[in-house]
């Protein structure tokens, strides 16, 4: 897969926040979509003759000294161009309009008012439609050859349009889901005006990387560091596929895992499943453990497991030797999260980083550098990769040593291993876990005063969280029903020694995180 290989939309990123979600949208409507800086050049973009271009919102104003502008000769390729927010704005402003600090700022969900009767991108939208707003100039004049074709009353000109040209602007931001019909304007603009056919599937993404790794690797040796998480399993499935035995996966497993983890990811991976590779499993939950004693401080034990993980992998790839390619499980938002155009946001924490620093190897391999999490389930699924596998919830590296608040110890690994199996088990059954971003089971380290029988308890008590997100950098706590939360705790205080309290945790993130350390 590739953008010379299908036909393809580029989003050209001027440092919104949104830029992911309008990569995403598009590839919803089944056509390939990449996102590149702002200061890529004419030449580079006609050369991948992409079949519109998205220019994205940003934090600037068009009018200030330093502000990300790119040229107005590319809006005159002919190629369509549809401008969001600040994007909209530069349009405007490239082209001749004016645009200045609107007297209001609008920020949130906006009732917007279509004039276009004939307008190309809003075909099918009703006249009066609910967009997200989140700006503080505006366009004040559209340029000469325009039209407007939409406005609310604080922004005259709220969306408008050149249709010989192929060139369209609106203020909000069609890609969020507050935009009630935005994704029918997107696709209105991909289809209609883009005339894109809509030929980018998932089989293909799936045939064509594995060809493109066997291309590649050639008779090489390859390593994976296999989490059994969703990312670290597709893209080792993909290698199996690609090169078979050539590739060896490394799992480790540090006794922090979710209750039966480790022996679910042998059962697939191992000898006895059902992929063609070597898989080594490292059990070191002693040597972690160890390692953990007496540590509080969750910065410390973050540090500890993440160091000691590079040390067992690092003697494990000692063992095989020289490899020629070592697997990464990046994923595209991490790829764009870590320095495209100007709105670089890095969650440095998340990674476990430096292993390439300590295995000697010749190449890194991402196979799924372009994928959104939801595109890597769907190359699983496309993969026959167990569902429950492929669904899985995200769970960060240090795993269960930060769900358990304070000192890790052997018995409160247990202890919350057993009250998270509870947890998941009748989310699932009660068929709440859809909206759900994430949610676990996290072991306090507060001891309360509990009767149970005709016996004081002096024990632990156990905190759910379950969060709605879509990007977990903001979360909201989600409103479980009741009636599922009363039979999870029934379970987790009569089901798991050591517990004899349950708390459900209301935060939202910010303030809180959606980890508790
Ligand atoms: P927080 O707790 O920062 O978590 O709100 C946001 C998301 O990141 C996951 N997370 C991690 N993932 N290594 C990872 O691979 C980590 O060190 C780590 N810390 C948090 C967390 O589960 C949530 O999905």
């Amino acid at each position: 897969m590739s953008a010379k290989q299908n036909e393809f939309v580029l989003v050209m990123d001027f440092g919104g926040q949104y830029n992911q979600l309008i990569a995403r949208r598009v590839r919803e409507c089944n056509v390939y979509c990449e996102v590149f800086p702002y200061t890529m050049s004419i030449e580079e973009i006609k050369k991948m003759q992409p079949k519109g271009i998205i220019f994205t919102g940003g934090p600037n104003s068009v009018y200030e000294k330093d502000s990300a502008v790119c040229s107005a000769e590319l809006l005159k390729l002919g190629i369509p161009v549809l401008g969001i927010c600040y994007g909209s704005q530069l349009m405007a402003h490239l082209l001749g309009g004016k645009v200045a600090t609107a007297p209001v700022s609008e920020y949130g969900k906006t009732e917007v008012s279509i004039k276009g009767e004939s307008s190309k991108i809003f075909a099918g939208v009703s006249k009066e439609t609910i967009c997200w707003m989140s700006h503080t100039d505006y366009i004040a004049e559209a340029p000469a050859s325009f039209k407007v074709t939409a406005s609310t009353p604080v922004c005259p000109v709220a969306a408008m349009e050149n249709e010989a040209e192929k060139l369209y602007a609106v203020q909000f931001h069609p890609e969020v889901m507050h935009t009630v019909e935005g994704m029918k304007m997107l696709h209105n603009f991909i289809f209609n005006v883009c005339e894109c056919n809509g030929d980018w599937k998932m089989d293909s993404f799936v045939e064509a990387t594995i060809q493109n790794l066997r291309q590649k690797i050639g008779g090489g040796k390859v390593l994976c560091a296999l989490s059994g998480g969703v990312d670290s399993s597709v893209a080792a499935v993909l290698l199996s596929k690609a090169v078979g035995k050539q590739l060896t996966c490394v799992f480790v497993d540090h006794g922090l895992l979710r209750k039966n983890e480790g022996d679910e990811v042998e059962a697939i991976f191992g000898p006895d499943g059902h992929y063609d590779l070597n898989f080594i499993r490292v059990n070191v939950k002693e040597r972690f453990y160890a390692k953990l004693k007496g540590v509080t401080d969750p910065e410390t034990k973050r540090k500890i497991i993440g160091e000691e993980f590079i040390r067992v992998f690092e003697d494990e790839a000692k063992k095989i030797g020289k490899v020629d390619f070592l697997v990464q499980g990046t994923i595209y938002p991490d790829v764009i999260e870590s320095g495209l155009g100007k709105s670089a946001v890095i969650k440095s924490h998340h990674n476990v980083g430096g292993l390439p620093d300590y295995v000697d190897f010749k190449e890194i391999v991402e196979p799924l550098r372009l994928l959104f999490k939801d595109e890597v389930r769907k190359a699983g699924r496309e993969l026959q990769i167990p569902e429950y596998l492929v669904s899985r919830q995200p769970f960060p590296g240090p795993g269960l040593g930060i769900r358990i608040i304070g000192e890790v110890t052997e018995e409160k690994v247990q202890i919350v291993q057993d009250a998270d199996a509870i947890y998941r088990e009748e989310v699932a059954k009660a068929g709440v876990a859809k909206d759900l971003g994430q949610y676990f089971a996290a072991l306090t380290n507060m001891r309360s005063v509990g009767v149970m029988g005709d016996g004081r308890t002096y024990d632990y008590a156990i905190a759910l969280r379950a969060v709605m997100t879509s990007d977990f950098m903001t979360a909201e706590s989600a409103q479980l029903p009741w009636e599922v939360l009363a039979i999870v705790t029934s379970r987790i205080v009569n089901e798991v020694k050591g517990v004899n309290r349950v708390l459900y945790d209301c935060t939202g993130k910010p303030p809180a995180t959606i980890e508790f350390e």
